[in-house]
């Protein structure tokens, strides 16, 4: 099963996502979890260098060829960190895609990055937004649901603004921020069947 989080917009919680799904699929009994960081940044990787989660296999694969290879090779539940602004990189990654998780911030700016991104998916190849750091109860995210609704792209979670999941490898992950991509897994992981 790969999970591929993707955008080509950066900064939109694409590594903080994959960490997350990656603790999340481990908590649910995935053996083994494998995250591949296909984003030459490697923040993913860094994360999980610092701070270890036993049980996540992690795959530094910085370029199209190493990163289709890694996520050919990998075994069980595999999560692809990408990085942005990359079209090619990103085709590559989602042609081998059970399931693609696009993360995104509620807000006007996002939605033609978003499209573009979804432009890039097999038809057939079950995807949704997660909208990262949204701030709850604010008439801009109600707008953002209301947006990807019309558009017919579903929306797979809405993660918390919260200072626990943007600490990154400084401390361990969130409960909460555990619990919201839990339900972005399950629906991930529903879609594919
Ligand atoms: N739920 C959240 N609440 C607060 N900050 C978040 C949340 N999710 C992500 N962030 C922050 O947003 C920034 C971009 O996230 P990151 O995962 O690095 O995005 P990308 O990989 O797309 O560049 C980081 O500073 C991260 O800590
Ligand atoms: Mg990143």
């Amino acid at each position: 099963m790969n999970i591929i989080v993707t955008s080509l917009k950066g900064g939109v919680g694409k590594s903080t996502t994959s960490i997350y799904l990656s603790a999340a699929a481990l908590e649910r009994g995935y053996d083994p979890v494998t995250l591949i960081d296909a984003d030459p940044q490697a923040s993913s990787a860094e994360w999980l260098e610092i701070w270890p989660i036993e049980g996540i296999n992690v795959v530094e694969a910085p370029s199209e060829r190493t990163a289709t290879r890694a996520i050919s090779r990998a075994e069980g539940l595999v999560v692809v960190d990408t990085p942005p602004g990359n079209e090619r990189a990103t085709q590559a990654a989602v042609a081998l895609a059970d399931a693609v998780v696009i993360p995104t911030r509620a807000g006007g700016v996002e939605y033609s990055r978003v499209s573009a991104t979804i432009e890039l998916i097999p038809s057939a190849t079950p995807r949704g937004v997660v909208i990262c750091a949204a701030r709850l109860g604010t008439n801009d995210l109600e707008a953002a649901i209301d947006w990807w609704k019309h558009q017919k792209v579903q929306v797979w979670g809405i993660i918390p603004e919260r200072v626990g999941i943007a600490s990154g490898p400084e401390a361990r992950l969130s409960r909460e921020g555990l619990s919201n991509y839990d339900t972005v897994l399950g629906r991930a992981l529903r879609a594919k069947q």
